[in-house]
């Protein structure tokens, strides 16, 4: 692969060829985990995360009704951070308060109200943050940052994600590679049983006398 090839699949940020590309499936975003209040307790009062997403930034939150909002992470007024935002509860009629001049907006991306403005003022009907749909599935929060205004695919109904949780689990990390690297060691069917099992050079079993002999002659072949 040259470098133009190189670039042209691994630029995934809005309006790159690959970015168009990945941004036709559902994403995952976050672990339900990390807004655990039992994991982390500042997620108690406020379950509101900055994530960044295909080069977007967005802030992820969860409402006073339970419902998922994932919105660009800089407001539609004057670009104020709203990872840093106010989630207000349902007493206050919910949704997330820009902490620069107060609008608030729901999960969909509504505006709910646009304070500073003069009584009768009908800006916030015109005003949307943009958002996106969140699903959550098997621990794991995905995103859909496809087209505005178009439907996102059915979410693909793969074993994992219609197994029962005792026979599933939800994890993350993080990687210092672009999503092609990622994605094709994933898929390397011939890489796990060296790498990841002979790391240490020893049998899984080495109590039993026939795998010891059989590590020994296996060690044997690598070596002729
Ligand atoms: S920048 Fe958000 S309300 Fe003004």
């Amino acid at each position: 692969m040259n470098a133009a090839q190189n670039e042209l699949l691994t630029r995934i940020t809005p309006g790159t060829p690959c970015g168009q590309l990945l941004r036709q499936y559902w994403q995952p975003a976050a672990l339900v985990d990390e807004f655990n209040p039992a994991l982390d307790p500042r997620m108690e009062n406020r379950p509101v995360k900055a994530v960044k997403l295909l080069g977007q930034e967005l802030v992820l939150f969860k409402d006073a009704s339970g419902a998922w909002g994932l919105l660009d992470r800089d407001c539609a007024h004057r670009g104020a951070d709203l990872s840093f935002g106010r989630l207000e509860s349902a007493l206050q009629g919910g949704g997330l308060r820009c902490p620069f001049h107060g609008w608030k907006f729901a999960a969909d991306g509504r505006c709910l109200e646009t304070p500073a403005e003069p009584a009768g003022s009908k800006l916030c009907e015109r005003v949307r943050q943009r958002s996106y749909p969140v699903i959550e599935k098997s621990g794991v929060l995905f995103a859909w940052l496809g087209d505005e205004g178009s439907t996102p695919p059915p979410f693909p109904a793969f074993d994992c994600f219609t197994a029962p949780a005792t026979h599933s689990f939800a994890f993350k990390g993080l990687w210092n590679a672009n999503w092609l690297q990622a994605f094709e060691v994933g898929i390397d069917p011939a890489h796990p049983s060296f790498l990841h099992r002979f790391l240490q050079d020893e049998p899984l079993r080495r109590n039993r006398p026939e795998c010891r002999r059989q590590a020994v002659s296996q060690r044997q072949r690598w070596r002729h």
